[in-house]
Formats: structure tokens, C-alpha cells, sequence
């Protein structure tokens, strides 16, 4: 073998050992699943009828009250990898603090226009989208959202999202999560008004660990 044929083996040699360890490093990053939370009593019991992404958006009409919030993320595996398919429920209060639920303040929160609670199943980057209201705290309790989350072969995820500078619990209850910082999102204020779109926006990855 000449030279300049042995140095050519040799880059090619190298260049297949870099990308190798790439790849071995995308396969072993390891993600930490995210933490439950307590359901809390309000997961919705009637699942039929308008259950989609936009929650603003009941019968074609629009609920101007409350700020409206464009909820993004995606549903990762613990290697990093999106779940295509996985199933993301969202059920949270209105502008005035109630949840469709029959405990709570039952259709009255649809009849003035909130649609409550939504679900959807993330597309093929194993993302999800919600176009909602940043919901308000009541009681002892800080804005929050709550989620579930089902992916075949994974772990069902219940557990809920809260809003930085106001993720603290007002009460001493111990049943929610102790790991509240992982929970939070930052919200971001989307300037383009003229699209009639949301006002803040704010991204929630999730990560569920395998069955
Ligand atoms: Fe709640």
C-alpha cells in the first residue's frame, strides 16, 4: 500500500470512529423521565363531543376572556427520541377559575365558551400543540395545567405544569410534587397581534419512561 492510499484508510478509519461515537452518544443520552403530580379531582368524566387541541375554539366560536396561551412541546423517550402518536390530555380551569367537571362547576365553564379540556396525539416529531388560556390560581393554588400523557410500551404520565414566579403552592399539603422547578415553563409574550393568534406561548417537553 502506498503512502497517500494508507493516510486515505486512515481518515476514512477516523472519520467512521467519530461518527460512531456520535451515534453512541445520541443512543445512551439518557433522559429523566418527568415527575408526576397529583391528578387532583377534576379529571373530566365525558370525553365526547369538541375534545381537540383548541380549547378556545368551541362550535366555531372564539372565548375572548383570559390571556391566550399557544402550549408546545414534544413527548420524548428516556433515549431522547420523539414518540410519535403518544396521547397528550390537558383539563384545566377557565377565566374564572372553574373546571367542566360535575363536582366543579359542570357545562357551565363550556356554556360560556371554554372548552375545558382538550386531547391530542403528537405528529411525527413527537410534538404536540394546544392553543388554550394561561389558566388563573384558585384557592390555595397556583396556575397550573394538568396532563396526561399514554404512549404504548411507556409509562402512563399523570402529573401537571405550572408557570414560573408563581409555582408556589399556598398551602402546606405535602401530595404534589416535591420536583415543582422541572414542572415549570417560562411563558414568552408573540408579538404578531395581527394574526389573532396567542398572546404567550410556552414549551413543555415530556419524557416518559418505558413500561
Ligand atoms: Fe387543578
Amino acid at each position: 500500500m502506498n503512502e497517500s492510499r494508507r493516510r486515505a484508510l486512515q481518515w476514512i478509519t477516523a472519520a467512521a470512529t467519530v461518527r460512531l461515537s456520535n451515534q453512541s452518544t445520541a443512543q445512551s443520552s439518557v433522559l429523566a423521565p418527568t415527575p408526576r403530580d397529583t391528578e387532583g379531582p377534576f379529571y373530566p368524566v365525558d370525553w365526547t363531543g369538541e375534545v381537540d387541541g383548541d380549547l378556545i375554539s368551541v362550535g366555531g366560536k372564539h372565548y375572548s376572556q383570559g390571556t391566550s396561551l399557544l402550549l408546545l412541546g414534544r413527548v420524548l423517550g428516556v433515549n431522547g427520541l420523539p414518540i410519535v402518536g403518544a396521547r397528550v390530555e390537558i383539563w384545566q380551569v377557565d377565566a374564572t377559575g372553574r373546571y367542566r367537571h360535575p363536582n366543579d362547576d359542570g357545562e357551565r365553564p363550556l356554556k360560556r365558551g371554554f372548552q375545558g379540556f382538550g386531547r391530542v396525539l403528537t405528529d411525527p416529531q413527537g410534538a404536540y400543540r394546544f392553543r388554550t388560556i394561561k389558566p388563573i390560581a384558585y384557592q390555595s393554588r397556583p396556575a397550573h395545567i394538568h396532563f396526561r400523557v399514554a404512549a404504548k410500551g411507556y409509562k402512563e404520565l399523570t402529573t401537571q405544569m405550572y408557570f414560573a414566579g408563581e409555582n408556589k403552592e399556598g398551602s402546606s399539603w405535602g401530595g404534589f410534587s416535591k420536583e415543582r422547578d422541572r414542572l415549570t415553563v417560562t411563558t414568552t409574550p408573540i408579538r404578531d397581534e395581527a394574526s389573532a393568534e396567542a398572546k404567550l406561548t410556552a414549551t413543555f417537553d415530556i419524557v416518559l419512561a418505558t413500561v
